[in-house]
């Protein structure tokens, strides 16, 4: 018989919590960092070297893979991890928040949501029970709830209207799921910087009652202080027995802020990205590789790493092939950013669990204070 999703919470300091959720394919240790597999591939990352920086959950999105190759197509090739071949869990975003970014391209009504392919142009809809239809032909473990959300700053009456829809979508997104073991349908709160909006949110959403719970609609513009201030009620608003997900942050000082504020998962594009750009992260703060002082440098971007980037390439070696748009550039960087994400949450998980958290955040911005070096 399927198992059904847990989560078992083992430490908790302040308000920072440590625990497993158990899928049918793997645990994964929270807090999470999830890397991005937009495109059925963390991009310039083979699985297993994505598996090597210790991450236990990938995410996917619904939006870029029903444009191409098409969820029909994938589930024909047995679901998105063989055709990926990733076999851990996967979790796939529902689209919503994707086509909202396309701006002008989009036409939203209460049903769903009307858009046009960034790709070729051809049209194309969603709607709550074909964001499901999509998730469960990908093969997607954890499946987000269809929802919408304005950028910010908009006003809260916008805030206000879109809450509502996509709390109407969430009733519509549970419905179409049904009853799916050893599958996990999270909910999305919404409603902007008001915490009464929030609030309303997440008791809509824990009426319906879904397996875990996603801060949405932050990090699109309101800036760190404001994403705190709201972080500093918003998971409280949430079921404690379940998982809080924060998605699409951030840098590390942001995922740090969340974990301090009681989130369980995040997922950012930012550590494959910018490698791809030649930032690399570490404890010191942001490199950019780029940079003309490196040309010079044997040191490796960081000597405390043990990523095959810092083990085996100088800083020379990364800026000359960042420079000269070598695919190795991308990848070593990419590699590097994602270990060193991973790092960051095994250190948070170990010192949440010892109860020494807040000496721990103390020393990490303490060190990024430093510079780098
Ligand atoms: N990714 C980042 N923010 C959001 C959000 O509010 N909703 C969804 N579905 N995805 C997101
Ligand atoms: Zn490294």
């Amino acid at each position: 018989m399927a198992q059904d999703i847990s989560f078992q919470l083992d430490a908790t300091d302040g308000k920072a919590r440590a625990g497993v959720i158990r899928t049918t394919r793997g645990d994964i240790r929270t807090p999470a960092f999830m890397p991005v597999g937009t495109a059925a591939t963390v991009k310039g990352m083979m699985p297993e070297s994505v598996r090597a920086t210790g991450a236990d959950v990938l995410l996917g999105n619904t939006y870029h893979l029903m444009l191409r190759p098409t969820a029909e197509r994938i589930d024909r090739l047995g679901g998105l991890h063989k055709f990926m071949n990733w076999n851990g869990p996967i979790l796939t975003d529902s689209g919503g928040f994707q086509v909202m970014s396309l701006g002008a391209l989009r036409k939203l009504d209460e049903d769903g949501v009307t858009f046009k392919s960034h790709i070729d142009g051809s049209k194309h809809r969603l709607t709550p029970e074909r964001s499901m239809e999509i998730q469960r032909l990908l093969g997607s473990d954890i499946v987000m709830c269809f929802d919408e959300c304005p950028s910010l700053p908009a006003d809260r009456d916008r805030i206000a209207s879109s809450m509502e829809l996509s709390m109407r979508w969430a009733a519509r997104s549970k419905a179409a799921f049904g009853d799916r073991p050893g599958h996990a349908l999270f909910g999305i709160q919404q409603g902007g910087l008001e915490q009464d909006l929030r609030g309303r949110s997440a008791e809509a959403l824990r009426e319906i009652g879904f397996d875990g719970y996603a801060v949405g609609g932050l990090a699109v513009g309101e800036g760190q202080a404001a994403m705190f201030d709201c972080l500093d009620y918003a998971p409280d608003q949430l079921p404690e027995d379940r998982p809080r997900y924060l998605m699409g942050v951030g840098k590390p000082d942001d995922i740090v802020g969340a974990v301090a504020r009681g989130i369980d998962m995040m997922d950012c594009v930012l550590p494959s990205r910018s490698g791809r750009t030649g930032q690399g992260w570490t404890r010191r703060g942001q490199v950019n590789l780029r940079n003309a002082r490196h040309a010079d440098d044997p040191r490796p971007l960081d000597e405390t790493c043990d990523c095959p980037a810092c083990q085996n390439y100088s800083r020379a070696y990364l800026h000359h092939v960042i420079r000269a748009k070598e695919m190795i550039g991308g990848m070593l960087l990419t590699w590097h950013n994602l270990h060193y994400y991973q790092d960051l949450m095994a250190g948070m998980r170990a010192a949440i669990a010892a109860g020494t958290f807040a000496s721990w955040q103390t020393e990490f911005h303490a060190r990024r204070a430093e510079g780098d070096i």
